[in-house]
């Protein structure tokens, strides 16, 4: 396949913004799944991840009848809270991602949350898609499922084409106030050159999304090259330490470069020291399953980045999320990664 000729590993997408503002629903939509009907409250409280093989996004932007070859194997999306307790999980899903998704609902615009995520995406010079989602709240919506947005605006009556514009305006201008230029993307000629790009979706009835996952995939395969290019240093944070029936307490990582294989010995920061352990199983949930969901999982003999993984390993009770792990090399000393493994 077209995938490894280039030998870049799949771009790390992270969507944020504030509460409800449809994060969550949008990956449903795009899996073909129902996590958010199966939150507590409908509140995200995970850090959440999703492998998209290339060939299902070239699928769902058939519509658009751009060229099939994405040069990326596939894209790996990390879900975040937008519920104000979760902070630090924000800030943890931003520090791991290529891109970001900022979503902001089209009815209550820029919002407390959305401003925090944008904050983080400055601060760390994080390029981002901004998703106005909700378009289908718009009065008299006419749903096109699946639509590009373009075609879809098309269909809709001149009152539902004018509350469009009005505020998208009123959104554009919120993000004046921030500092931040931002067009309808098929409108922007300055994308990458300080003006950001909105792709209007519903997560509902799928408008929009086409144009929201050719952008990601075009976007940073034509921007990132270098920066996708696949190493094989490995680059691996703990998003979270599990029970999982059957298995024990496990970690949930996500894998930015290099291998991971069964038997690995592995260092990683605990609340008593630093763990040192080996990987008895490397699993993953299937393509386009969420990470967090209890499910079933794949078993693999090793796994190069981009993924989302879960690692089942003797002695992680103690591990704690947000650090990084460490693979021992055959020449590496265990006394200096155990000691770099407890500086996070
Ligand atoms: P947190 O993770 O808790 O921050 O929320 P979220 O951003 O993931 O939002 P979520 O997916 O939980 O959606 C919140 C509510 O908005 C749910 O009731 C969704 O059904 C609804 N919703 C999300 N997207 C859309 C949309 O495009 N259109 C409409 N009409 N409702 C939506
Ligand atoms: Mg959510
Ligand atoms: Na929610």
């Amino acid at each position: 396949s077209g995938q490894c000729e280039y030998n870049l590993r799949s771009p790390i997408c992270c969507i944020m913004g504030h509460v409800d503002t449809g994060k969550t629903k949008l990956l449903d939509c795009i899996r073909g799944t129902n996590v958010q009907e199966g939150e507590a409250g409908g509140i995200t409280q995970q850090i959440g991840a999703t492998y998209f093989p290339a060939e299902n996004i070239c699928e769902r932007t058939k519509e658009l009848k751009a060229d099939a070859n994405l040069k990326v194997p596939g894209l790996l999306v990390i879900d975040t809270p937008g519920h104000e307790s979760f902070t630090n999980l924000r800030s943890r899903g931003s520090g791991l991602c290529d891109i970001a998704i900022l979503v902001v609902d089209i009815m209550h615009g820029l919002e407390r949350h959305t401003i925090e995520s944008l904050n983080l995406l400055k601060m760390r010079n994080t390029n981002f898609i901004i998703a106005l989602n909700k378009v289908d709240r718009l009065y008299g919506w006419k749903v096109c499922h699946n639509a590009s947005i373009v075609k879809a605006m098309k269909q809709q009556s001149k009152d539902v084409q004018f509350e469009f514009r009005t505020r998208l305006t009123q959104v554009i201008t919120e993000f004046k106030e921030q500092g931040i230029n931002t067009e309808l993307y098929y409108k922007n000629k300055d994308m990458g050159k300080g003006t950001f790009s909105i792709v209007p979706t519903s997560a509902i009835s799928a408008e929009g999304i086409p144009d929201l996952l050719l952008l990601l995939v075009q976007w940073t395969a034509k921007t990132m090259s270098e920066r996708l290019t696949y190493n094989n240093i490995v680059q691996c944070t703990v998003l979270e330490v599990k029970v999982v029936e059957g298995l024990g307490t496990t970690i949930d990582v996500i894998l930015v470069n290099g291998v991971l294989h069964e038997g690995d010995q592995i260092v990683v920061c605990g609340m008593q020291g630093p763990i040192v352990t080996s990987i008895r199983a490397l699993l993953t949930p299937f393509p386009m399953k969420e990470l967090r969901v209890k499910g079933s999982y794949e078993h693999h003999k090793e796994i190069k980045a981009s993924q989302g993984i879960k690692i089942n390993a003797q002695g992680l009770e103690h591990a704690i999320a947000g650090t990084s792990l460490y693979i021992v090399g055959p020449d590496d000393d265990v006394e200096d990664i155990k000691e770099a493994a407890m500086k996070d």
